[in-house]
């Protein structure tokens, strides 16, 4: 069942993805990037049931539209299980006017209430400190094997305001780090 939320600045109503908006969050992803890397990475992640927590697949509206994406997917931070921020995504008709931040702020929400509290995100770095994230290198959560990942991009939220689990980040299959 979806959850409908009230928009957090009054313009941007958000709701969990519901059976019939598949296609829906692949355009969506199809059309905020450059590629089709995050949009078949949405659908290889729906494939893994470790992985896809539908109820943190979050969309927001303009009228009948679905127009932005925010997603979490289990990760592990050392053997603790927390939350993997994206791809986030917004229609670029509709980029820059809150519809991301709304599906984030959304999604965040609905994993706070569901008694998670890790999460992570690899992102832009002006973007993602405005929804209380800072680098991942505080709390000693450190990037796969292999991977050097600026420090102001690979970022870690609380969401109860509790002490973080630190250790290596593994990611679900999918993303391939
Ligand atoms: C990044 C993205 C999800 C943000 O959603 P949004 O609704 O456009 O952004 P909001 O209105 O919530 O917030 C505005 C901020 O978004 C960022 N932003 C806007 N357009 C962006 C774009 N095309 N690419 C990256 N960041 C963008 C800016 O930092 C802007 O910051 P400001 O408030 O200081 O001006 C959306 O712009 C998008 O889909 N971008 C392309 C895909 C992408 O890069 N996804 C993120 C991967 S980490």
């Amino acid at each position: 069942m979806s959850r409908m939320s009230e928009p957090s600045d009054g313009r941007w109503p958000t709701r969990t993805e519901g059976p019939d908006d598949v296609a829906a969050v692949r355009r969506i992803n199809l059309g905020a990037f450059e590629t089709a890397a995050e949009a078949d990475l949405v659908d290889a992640l729906r494939q893994d049931e470790a992985a896809w927590l539908p109820r943190f697949s979050c969309l927001a509206t303009a009228g009948d539209d679905a127009v932005g994406f925010a997603l979490l997917s289990r990760c592990h931070v050392g053997d603790t299980p927390a939350l993997a921020l994206g791809p986030c995504a917004v229609l670029p008709g509709h980029q820059s006017r809150g519809a991301g931040s709304a599906a984030i702020r959304s999604v965040l929400e609905s994993a706070r209430e569901a008694g998670e509290r890790t999460v992570v995100v690899l992102g832009h770095p002006p973007y993602y400190p405005r929804f209380g994230f800072t680098p991942c290198s505080g709390f000693g959560i450190t990037p796969p094997p292999g991977q050097e990942w600026p420090d102001d991009a690979f970022l870690a939220l609380s969401l109860d305001g509790g002490e973080l689990p630190s250790g290596t980040i593994r990611y679900a299959p999918a993303f391939g780090v």
